[in-house]
């Protein structure tokens, strides 16, 4: 705990890896297909090349991920998706080092598409494989561009599976101080969403439609659960929702609807929202001043959220702590993530057995 607080500590750390870093050029694939996603990147030297991503937007006519269609589509888009990266980073097989993919947590189908594709192009070129855990990836995520948080800072992942407060200390250094109990924050944000009517996936619409909204319509409950929690829960939230909306007859709203109707929509949109990023906020906030930590990443798809993006630096430069959320094509699952993971394995030596299988319940470890 000690030298996690001393600043030399940390600049030690941090010019002990730059340092290794300089001295080898190794130019690896990342391949991301743990959902809806298709993505696959290519990082030299630790520098992004090029980052191609397919999103599945026919689920949205479905209400969610349908697993075997999201699988099927990644077969159709693997090749001409990890083609593109290469043709965009001018860089040719036999120029790679190392080919990573995601193998964990996921849908187990849709992993095991980039996993298998990975593994035997690795296997082809006689190239190493290093499998990759997708909540490692999304701490990666903060990585790829400048400004870059220095080690250690603390990481909130909010994605559709996953609400996640990480002690990141380096590289594969991780503690976990607290998770989501029940529902992740995308996961409550796409449940209220078709509970409103307003589509899928919920989160920018949510998001849109809350821009124009008043936050204080509705004082939905903040679950902040025990004093000084790191976990979260918003089952409750979501629950609370509902009930207000069966109390007050709330009807979905429709393209005919006067503007009052879709005033309503934008202030429930709103007020909902409110009370998932004050949550999130107030412990980040505390994780890093429990942690004696001055830097913050955000990452997954939830930090998207513009809501959340503004508040969360406004508040915490009130607290002299900086935050860092990354471009909004690496918020949501991309290779580039992937494939900076797959690059600081690769020179630390971690390197995967071909035999390495889907862990579908894969959880985030040092
Ligand atoms: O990280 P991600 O792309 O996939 C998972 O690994 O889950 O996250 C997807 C989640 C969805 O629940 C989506 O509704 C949410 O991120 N999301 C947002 C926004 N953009 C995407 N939630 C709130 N506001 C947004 N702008
Ligand atoms: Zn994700």
């Amino acid at each position: 705990m000690e030298d996690r607080r001393s600043k030399s500590g940390s600049d030690h750390r941090n010019s002990e890896i730059e340092h290794r870093k300089s001295e080898i050029v190794l130019t690896i694939l990342g391949i991301e297909s743990s959902c809806d996603e298709t993505s696959a990147a290519v990082v030299r030297d630790g520098r992004l090349l090029a980052n191609v991503t397919a999103t599945q937007l026919f689920h949205s006519k479905f209400g969610g991920v349908v697993p075997e269609l999201a699988s099927r589509a990644h077969q159709r888009r693997i090749i001409p998706v990890v083609q593109e990266a290469l043709l965009n980073a001018e860089v040719s097989k036999k120029e790679l080092n190392g080919v990573s993919a995601v193998y964990g947590p996921g849908l187990v189908g849709a992993i095991l598409v980039g996993l298998s594709f990975g593994k035997s192009l690795a296997l082809g070129l006689g190239i190493p494989f290093i499998g990759v855990d997708h909540m490692e990836a999304h701490i990666f995520s903060n990585l790829i561009e400048d400004p870059k948080p220095s080690f250690p800072f603390i990481n909130l992942t909010v994605s559709g599976g996953h609400t996640q407060l990480v002690f990141v200390n380096g590289p594969f250094e991780y503690k976990l101080l607290g998770e989501t109990k029940d529902d992740a924050a995308g996961e409550a944000f796409d449940k209220v969403a078709k509970m409103l009517g307003v589509g899928y996936p919920g989160g920018p619409l949510i998001d849109t439609y809350a821009a124009k909204g008043n936050p204080a319509f509705v004082s939905f409950p903040r679950p902040y659960l025990e004093e000084g929690s790191l976990e979260f829960s918003f089952s409750g939230l979501k629950t609370s929702v509902l009930y207000y909306l069966r109390k007050t007859g709330y009807k979905p709203v429709e393209a005919s609807d006067s503007p009052a109707k879709n005033q309503l929509l934008a202030d429930l949109c709103a007020s909902f929202q409110a009370a998932v990023v004050d949550v999130l906020i107030a412990k980040a906030i505390r994780a890093a001043e429990a942690n004696g930590v001055r830097q913050i990443g955000v990452a997954g798809g939830v930090s998207a959220n513009s809501e959340l993006r503004r508040r969360l630096t406004e508040v915490a430069a009130g607290r002299k702590i900086q935050v860092f959320i990354p471009k909004l094509e690496y918020c949501t699952d991309n290779g580039a993530m992937v494939a900076m993971v797959g690059y600081e394995k690769l020179m630390g030596g971690r390197t995967s057995s071909l035999e390495l299988t889907a862990e579908p319940n894969l959880s985030l470890s040092s």
